[in-house]
């Protein structure tokens, strides 16, 4: 991918999480270091996208918005997957949190983006080592941000460039001091649709090499009716249309009902599994405001057997 398209991918999830951290009530998940990766120049780019994306799809609905936060904030509610970015973000890291509690000692975030959880957590630098995994491209534009922001390196955070695709995630994860006999908690979100299923499942099988049993992986996924226009819900067909334009098409789902077989294969238990349904139940019930749960897209919590 171009250096452009990365930044604004990257740059546009920070500033989705940023925008619930900064206006939301209650918070789903509460990125507060998110609106500083932003220049004040990005904030107010990205504040026009939103009201010039609002009149080219519903030109109705934009007029009538009287106020410009409004329509801001019902692009960034319904519209973008702001919902799903949040909701997994707290899935696995209210299962690291107990994790850590039973003793887990590594967290490898794979595909980890503009994740924030090692400068959230500054606390933890005595009790777990951080290894984030990305793709070189998007990890070499993350640490420059990093390095323009004048922040330091927390001593516990070690990047991994790789492509799932490509590389040997064991060796390079092993090469960053990765311990394989200590119990990991390993999250992996946004990342699977992107990828061939056989890479998938190669990486799948690495962790379950990798790691100690009971180690924990978190996931998400999306389904089968997510890949087809005639069962998508709208703004699902509208984001796979926007990745197909990307050049970054999504490429791989489960069917849910099988999904804990396929897991099984290749040695990981599931101990949970959210559809839909119940992420809204457990993180969207009783909001009045536009966010709730992403249609087709489904939370995993599977153990290293
Ligand atoms: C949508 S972002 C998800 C970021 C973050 N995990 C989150 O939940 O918001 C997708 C991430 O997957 C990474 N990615 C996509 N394809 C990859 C590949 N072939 N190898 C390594 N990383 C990849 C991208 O660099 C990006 O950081």
């Amino acid at each position: 991918m171009e250096d452009s398209k990365i930044k604004r991918t990257a740059l546009m999830s920070a500033y989705l999480r940023s925008h619930h951290s900064l206006h939301a009530e209650p918070k789903i998940f509460d990125d507060f270091i998110s609106p500083e990766l932003l220049t004040e120049e990005d904030h107010i780019a990205f504040d026009q996208s939103m009201v010039m994306a609002l009149a080219a799809i519903d030109p109705a609905r934009a007029a009538s918005y009287p106020k410009r936060e409004d329509a801001i904030a019902y692009m960034v509610q319904h519209y973008f997957p702001t919902s799903l970015f949040l909701s997994r973000a707290r899935y696995a890291e209210d299962k690291l949190k107990e994790a850590i509690n039973q003793g887990v000692k590594q967290y490898i975030i794979l595909g980890a983006g503009m994740d924030t959880f090692a400068q959230r957590n500054p606390g933890l630098i005595e009790q777990l080592q951080i290894f984030e995994i990305d793709h070189p491209a998007t990890q070499r534009f993350k640490r420059n941000r990093l390095k323009d922001l004048g922040w330091a390196q927390p001593d516990n955070l070690n990047f991994v460039p790789i492509d799932f695709t490509k590389d040997q995630l064991e060796k390079a994860l092993l090469d960053a001091s990765y311990d394989p006999a200590l119990p990991s908690f390993f999250s992996w979100l946004g990342v699977i649709h992107y990828l061939p299923k056989q890479d998938v499942f190669s990486t799948f099988r690495t962790l379950t090499n990798i790691a100690p049993s009971d180690s924990n992986i978190i996931f998400d996924y999306w389904d089968l009716d997510a890949f087809n226009p005639e069962k998508a819900a709208k703004r699902v067909n509208s984001m796979q249309a926007m990745l197909r334009q990307a050049g970054e098409p999504m490429l791989t789902g489960f069917d849910p009902q099988s999904v804990a077989d396929e897991l099984h294969k290749v040695g990981i238990v599931m101990q949970e599994h959210l559809s839909p349904m119940e992420i809204q139940s457990k993180y969207f019930e009783g909001r009045n405001d536009d966010y709730y749960a992403y249609e087709h897209a489904f939370f995993v919590h599977g153990r290293v057997k």
